[in-house]
């Protein structure tokens, strides 16, 4: 073992968050424009260096743990000792908006581990290592995060298995950054707790949002980039009536909607985090420059290439 490089992008979860996690489907969009690179070197001693901390790895903070305990899981994998390397981790992704951050450090980390061991991982023996550090981070995991940020095409996510979605014609999103992080643990757990006192209102929201990612599936094969906004519109109304939005989040949402966006609803757990909107390309400045108006920190651009219409 003397050196390995891993990568690894961003996410956005079009559809899903939460009904995910009681197993309706859910959709995941590759943000390839934001991107975490691992490099790993052998070395006397452990080290990590990263946007949190650069030091020895038993100093690591409480932050880090979550890629340190999937690092223990990986060398132990692929026969390299612990304490003998030092990782470095540059990205792009910022950190704790549901932007698959965490995942993304992880997968890097784990593919830069294992190139340098010279041992080829199965996707499936990748993504337990991932998760390895997703369980740390958040308790429990559906495993979207952990398939998303490896996967170049758009994921439908449901009951553990990642299958592609077609897209139709391009679509062009921009993201607002509410500038606040959303706990997911806190997030999820209060969906839970909604669940037990008012099981039917919380099952019947689950399966709104099971029947909205099936048409969100359906609107992203056939182009149809109205109807794809309509049911971002209502899937946020349906996360909000389950607790996970916010008041910075309901105004990013509207602000996206006057100005001219096809739709708009907040992605990944919610109660901070991002808003994603669907946009015309032409129409992106100004939903941006809305967005920004409207209280975000920053906005992201992105699109999802696309094939032909189905005529
Ligand atoms: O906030 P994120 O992007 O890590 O997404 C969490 C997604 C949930 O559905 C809320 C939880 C999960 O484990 O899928």
């Amino acid at each position: 073992a003397h050196g390995g490089l891993g990568s690894a992008h961003g996410k956005a979860i079009l559809m899903g968050e939460h009904s995910v996690v009681y197993g309706a489907p859910a959709i995941a969009l590759p943000l390839v424009d934001l991107q975490t690179t691992a490099s790993v070197r052998e070395a006397d001693h452990g080290s990590i260096s990263s946007d949190l901390y650069t030091g020895p790895l038993e100093g690591a903070p409480a932050r880090l743990q979550p890629v340190i305990t999937a690092l223990r899981a990986t060398v132990d994998r692929v026969g390299l000792s612990f304490d003998s390397f030092e990782i470095v981790i540059s990205s792009t992704i910022p950190l704790e908006r549901g932007l698959g951050s965490s995942a993304a450090v992880a997968a890097a980390m784990v593919r830069a581990v294992s190139n340098a061991a010279g041992v080829a991982l199965s996707p499936e023996e990748t993504f337990e290592l991932v998760q390895v550090a997703e369980h740390v981070a958040h308790g429990t995991s559906s495993g979207l995060d952990a398939h998303a940020v490896r996967s170049l095409s758009p994921l439908r996510f449901q009951a553990g298995i990642p299958t592609p979605v077609r897209v139709g014609a391009p679509m062009a999103f921009v993201i607002a950054d509410s500038g606040t992080s959303g706990s997911t643990s806190a997030a999820v757990g209060g969906v839970r707790m909604l669940r037990k006192t008012r099981p039917a209102l919380v099952e019947g929201i689950i399966e709104s949002l099971a029947g909205l990612a099936e048409s969100a599936i359906a609107a992203l094969g056939a182009g149809d980039a109205n109807a794809l906004g309509a049911t971002m519109l209502s899937g946020h109304e349906h996360l909000a009536r389950l607790g996970v939005s916010a008041p910075a989040l309901d105004a990013l949402v509207a602000a996206a909607a006057d100005g001219g966006a096809y739709g708009a609803k907040l992605t990944g757990s919610g109660l901070g985090g991002c808003v994603l909107a669907l946009v015309d390309p032409d129409q992106a400045d100004a939903v941006s420059d809305a967005m920004m108006a409207a209280g975000a920190a920053q906005t992201l651009r992105t699109t999802l290439p696309g094939g032909q219409k189905e005529t």
